[in-house]
């Protein structure tokens, strides 16, 4: 085999054939399909997290004239043979079958994998109805996977063809974060995990607490963070305005893009605001403009509410007055305390902060806008 045929594209017979050899050692072959136009590194990481679904990855590319129907005129911009050969010498990918149809049906049939991977805003249920009656004929399983925001042939289609326009490119830049707190840290852990996960594209490169044995801190620590205690001065609620200035040449000199405010019980004053206005988000678990304040848990439940939630907004000199970002409603049931009605809070909190943060671009594109009140 010379180099070129190591990397040429397999038969469909060749690709049934990699599948019994799989099956036979009870081993699992996982497919993907797709265009793969021109690659890019959402492409390498999704085909890396497909690859580890089983022991050997497949992939079904779109032929030329597959791509135009799906596509349009001007697509793909490389010949499928080259598209072919740059997948297969991907250390993820095992081989490459070349299909013509619009659709993977006939590859599924034929191919009959053990597990199939897409990726995006799929669900099993919104699959090509096709493709998953041809899934569920091989009885294959079906896994639906995150893909890298801010990476796809059409941006960088988009940047080629006017390049004074960067936004394209600035979402290739993972978001710069600093994250404060002064308690338990479960909003800082949620946003790690969310980034190991890739469901946020951003790096926390700094994360600050005014107590200096938080819990916080440690979660911070232990993640590899840079954290770093905050000298507040004397009084219990304040922050001295030296230290603001402080911690404005830290978050300067960390190049912080935006700041997270994750129980952070200190009031921000004007140093912070004027270097950072509208990129400082806060988590405040009541439905704003609800409940304003320390004691919002406590004030839902001495109301009698049936619901509360938790709000992510903007920072503004006015405590928990800046604008709403995203909400999450949460009911309150017979017989909850402060302490089991904060827990569900929570669970809504770790879901929707890494979930505005996110879409933190889209929506300074946007000029900030509501993203979704979401119960
Ligand atoms: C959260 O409930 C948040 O809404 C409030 O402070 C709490 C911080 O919790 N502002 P944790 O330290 O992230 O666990």
């Amino acid at each position: 085999m010379d180099f070129l045929d190591c990397f040429a594209p397999l038969t469909v017979e060749e690709a049934r054939a990699l599948r019994e050899k799989l099956h036979g050692q009870g081993k699992k072959l996982v497919f993907t399909n797709g265009c793969f136009d021109l690659l890019h590194a959402g492409h390498v990481r999704y085909l890396q997290q497909a690859r580890e679904l089983g022991d050997a990855l497949l992939v079904g590319l779109n032929s030329d004239a597959s791509v135009r129907e799906l596509k349009g005129p001007t697509r793909p911009v490389n010949h499928e043979v080259d598209r072919a050969e740059v997948l297969s010498a991907l250390r993820a990918v095992d081989g490459v079958v070349i299909f013509h149809d619009k659709r993977a049906t006939g590859l599924i049939d034929a191919i009959q994998p053990h597990v199939y991977a897409k990726g995006g805003d799929y669900t099993p249920e919104s699959l090509d109805p096709g493709e998953r009656a041809a899934l569920d004929r091989a009885g294959t399983e079906i896994q639906i996977l995150s893909l890298v925001p801010g990476r796809s042939t059409t941006r960088i289609l988009q940047r080629v063809q006017a390049p004074q326009d960067t936004s394209a490119f600035e979402e290739q830049r993972p978001l710069r974060l600093a994250v404060l707190g002064s308690g338990k840290g479960s909003n800082l852990r949620a946003l790690i995990q969310a980034i190991e996960s890739k469901a946020l594209f951003a790096q926390i490169v700094a994360a600050f607490s005014d107590v200096e044995n938080s819990a916080f801190l440690r979660i911070a620590r232990e993640a590899g963070v840079p954290a770093q205690h905050l000298n507040p001065g004397d009084h219990p609620r304040r922050f001295d305005l030296e230290a603001q200035h402080e911690l404005v040449s830290r978050l300067r000199e960390a190049e912080v893009e935006v700041i997270v405010l994750a129980g952070f019980m200190r009031i921000l004053k004007s140093p912070v605001f004027d270097a950072f206005e509208g990129r400082i988000v806060n988590i405040h678990p009541s439905l704003l403009p609800d409940y304003k304040g320390a004691t919002a848990v406590r004030d839902a439940l001495a109301a009698g509410d049936s619901e509360t939630g938790c709000t992510v907004h903007l920072v503004t000199p006015e405590i928990d007055s800046g604008r709403i970002l995203a909400q999450a409603r949460v009911p309150i049931l017979p017989g909850d305390d402060e302490a089991s009605l904060h827990a569900r809070i929570q669970e809504q909190e770790h879901r929707l902060l890494p979930q505005v943060l996110a879409s933190w671009r889209q929506l300074q594109l946007n000029e900030i806008a509501v993203v979704s009140p979401c119960g």
